[in-house]
């Protein structure tokens, strides 16, 4: 009723009747078994929202449209995807490089990594730590390549690149500062070598996602920059930090992590904890540790990596 609150006081009797009638209808519609459609209306599909749901639609959607994305650098493939009645759009990595060194654009660079692999390794790392701002990734074969399929973000305001150009005023800095803030911790976390705005979507409810890990997992057991840690930690990331066990990763990411990636991966994370460790003990917890309000339209229950 709290929606409808402030109205109900200053309506006449034909007006309460008028909303009385618009509750039963939003009732009848979202009740079990009444959602068929009034003849003339089509009834709106509810929208896939748990891991699970887009997980199993980016494996078993039939593909009806498939294009190359115009702009970046590994020229991933963005197709639309058919499932039931559900339609969405997905964008396919199936690159897989790797050189113990490779001279690039900005000088020599060790342990070059840039696969698909990180993609869904990411997901899932990103589930395992309660975060959800990876969006859902799954394996799946394309043209008989192995591949990331990656459900596509809709409701792209603008890319972190553009707002930043743009000066663009967030509407919540602070929110936007916390999740600055984790976007860098799981980039150090993941030894992210290509940390760049454009690879950070900002959506319509101004939440951020971090849509192109493909050059991480370093096999490192050093940070890159340990300068470059955030100042702050979110509560339930530091919890999820403190939480992640070589047995479990193992069991995530097999077939896409080795095992000296997976010894960096937990050689930093223990970098990582100490030094909120430290902070917390010199600066006292709440100058350390924020928390951030649950995402909006992420329901990261996945079947496999967050139970
Ligand atoms: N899951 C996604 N949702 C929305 N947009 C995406 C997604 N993945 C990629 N894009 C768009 O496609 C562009 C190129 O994809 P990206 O994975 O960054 O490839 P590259 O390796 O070429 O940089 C991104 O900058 C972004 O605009
Ligand atoms: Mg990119």
């Amino acid at each position: 009723m709290d929606a409808f609150g402030s109205s109900w006081a200053h309506l006449g009797g034909g007006g309460v009747r008028i909303l009385l009638t618009a509750i039963l209808a939003a009732a009848t519609a979202a009740g079990p078994g009444h959602s068929r459609a009034v003849a003339g209306e089509a009834t709106p599909l509810p929208p896939l929202r748990t891991d699970a749901e887009r997980e199993a639609f980016l494996l078993e959607g039939e593909v009806v449209e498939d294009r190359a994305i115009p702009q970046g650098v590994t020229l991933p493939r963005r197709v639309t995807l058919r499932w039931g009645e559900h339609e969405h759009d997905a964008k396919i990595q199936t690159l897989d490089d790797y050189k113990t060194r490779f001279k690039t654009g900005s000088g020599l660079e060790i342990d070059f990594r840039d696969s698909w692999r990180n993609n869904v390794a990411a997901y899932r790392l990103d589930r395992l730590l309660g975060l959800g701002f990876v969006p859902v990734t799954v394996v799946r074969e394309y043209k008989r390549q192995p591949a990331a399929w990656t459900w596509w973000v809709d409701d792209v305001l603008m890319s972190a690149r553009e707002r930043h150009e743009r000066k663009v005023r967030p509407p919540h800095p602070l929110a936007w500062i916390c999740q600055i803030q984790v976007v860098r911790l799981f980039d150090a976390l993941i030894y992210n070598f290509d940390p760049t705005l454009e690879n950070l979507q900002i959506d319509e409810d101004w939440q951020l996602w971090m849509i192109d890990p493909s050059r991480s997992f370093k096999v490192f057991e050093d940070l890159r920059s340990q300068k470059d840690l955030p100042a702050r930690c979110e509560r339930r990331l530091l919890a999820g930090l403190r939480g992640l066990d070589r047995p479990t990763l193992e069991k995530a990411m097999e077939g896409l992590l080795n095992e000296q990636q997976i010894d960096g991966l937990l050689a930093r994370r223990d970098t990582i904890v100490r030094f909120y460790d430290d902070a917390i003990a010199t600066r006292g917890e709440p100058a350390v540790v924020y928390e951030l309000p649950p995402r909006v339209g992420v329901r990261p229950a996945s079947r496999h990596y967050a139970e």
